[in-house]
C-alpha cells in the first residue's frame, strides 16, 4: 500500500478522495455501493437553518459532456441533518465528514457555523460562498469582496474546527478572491463550484430552467478547474481541495500534480456511485507502480 494520508491543514484524511457537496447525498444512501469507511471525506449537501423545498422542476438537463442543476439547495434544514444524518454517519471512524453551509445571509451562516461547532461528527465545515445574499438582491456572497470578508471572519468567530471555503471560479479574480477568503481566515481552499449556463427548450421556446441559470458540472468544466487550482495554488501555501469534472485516475493525478492536495468527486457519483473507492485502488496502484509519493505528484517546469 502506497503512504495515502493527507494533511489538509488541521484536516488529516486517510487518503485525498473526497465527495463534492450536492451529488454524494449524506452518505447513507450510497452505502450498498462504497464503504464509506474508505473514502477520505465526505461532503454533506449545503445545509440552511430552515428545510427548503428547492425549485421547481426541471432540475437537471444533461450536456455533451456534463449535466447542469438547478436543484436551489433543497435540504430539510439543520435541526434534520444533527438529528438524522449526523448520527446516521456515527460508526464510520476513518471517514471524515465536512458539512457545507449555504445561509442566505451573513446571520444565516453564523448561525448555522455556531450550531455545527458543537456537532462531534462534524470534522470540518465548508462554506458555500457562491450561493445568494439575499441582501444583496440575490447576487452571489463571491461577487462582493468586502461582503466576502465580513461572512468568513463572522463565521471564523464561531466556528473553531478546519474552515473550508469554497470558491466560484466565475468570478472576475479568482486570486483576489482566494487572498480575501485566506486573510479573513478559511484555512482550506475548495474550488470548484458548478458554472452558470443555460438550455433552450425548443418546442416551447423558453428557456429550459424556469430561473434561466443553471449550474453546469462534469468532464465539460475540467479545464477551467485545473486553471483555477493551478491560479490559486501559484500564489498561496493553503491546502486546496480541487473538484471539478474528476472522472478518472488520470483526472486525479492532473489535479494532485497542478496543485489540489485533495481530490473531490462531483457529478461523476451519479454515473457511477463506486468511483470514489475506486479511485483510491486506482490512486495507490499508480503510486506502487511508479514508485512515487503524493509528494512527488508536482507540477514540473
Ligand atoms: C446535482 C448537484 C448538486 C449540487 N449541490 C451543491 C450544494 O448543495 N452545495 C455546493 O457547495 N455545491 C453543490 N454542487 C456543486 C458540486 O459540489 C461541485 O462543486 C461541482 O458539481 C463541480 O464538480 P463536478 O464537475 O465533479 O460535479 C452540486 C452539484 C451538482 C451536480
Amino acid at each position: 500500500m502506497a503512504e495515502l494520508k493527507t494533511k489538509l491543514g488541521r484536516l488529516e484524511l486517510q487518503n485525498p478522495i473526497v465527495t463534492a457537496s450536492g451529488t454524494f447525498g449524506y452518505g447513507t444512501e450510497f452505502t450498498d455501493f462504497v464503504d464509506l469507511d474508505r473514502i477520505g471525506a465526505i461532503t454533506l449537501k449545503s445545509v440552511t437553518m430552515e428545510a427548503k423545498i428547492g425549485n421547481i422542476p426541471p432540475r437537471i438537463a444533461e450536456t455533451p459532456s456534463g449535466m447542469m442543476n438547478s436543484i436551489g439547495l433543497e435540504n430539510n434544514g439543520i435541526q434534520d441533518l444533527i438529528k438524522r444524518r449526523l448520527p446516521a454517519l456515527e460508526g464510520y471512524k476513518n471517514l471524515k465528514v465536512i458539512a457545507n453551509i449555504a445561509g442566505h445571509s451573513i446571520e444565516e451562516n453564523i448561525e448555522c457555523a455556531r450550531i455545527l461547532e458543537k456537532e462531534k461528527r462534524v470534522d470540518a465545515l465548508e462554506l458555500n460562498i457562491s450561493c445568494p445574499n439575499v441582501a444583496a438582491g440575490g447576487l452571489s456572497f463571491c461577487f462582493d469582496l468586502p461582503v466576502v470578508e465580513k461572512l468568513i471572519s463572522k463565521v471564523r468567530d464561531e466556528y473553531s474546527g478546519p474552515l473550508i471555503v469554497k470558491l466560484s471560479a466565475s468570478v472576475p479574480d479568482i486570486v483576489k478572491l482566494a487572498e480575501v477568503s485566506i486573510k479573513a481566515g478559511a484555512e482550506i481552499l475548495s474550488l470548484i463550484n458548478t458554472i452558470p449556463a443555460m438550455e433552450v427548450d425548443i418546442t416551447s421556446r423558453k428557456l429550459f430552467f424556469k430561473r434561466g441559470v443553471a449550474g453546469l458540472s462534469g468532464p465539460a468544466i475540467r479545464p477551467i478547474a485545473l486553471k483555477a487550482i493551478y491560479d490559486v495554488a501559484s500564489h498561496f501555501k493553503i491546502p486546496i481541495i480541487g473538484i471539478g469534472g474528476v472522472s478518472s485516475i488520470e483526472d486525479v493525478l492532473k489535479f494532485l500534480i497542478i496543485g489540489a492536495d485533495a481530490v473531490s468527486i462531483g457529478m461523476m457519483n451519479f454515473i457511477n456511485p463506486k468511483i470514489a473507492e475506486t479511485l483510491i485502488d486506482e490512486l495507490d496502484e499508480y503510486l506502487n507502480t511508479n514508485k512515487l509519493t503524493l509528494a512527488e505528484l508536482t507540477l514540473q517546469s
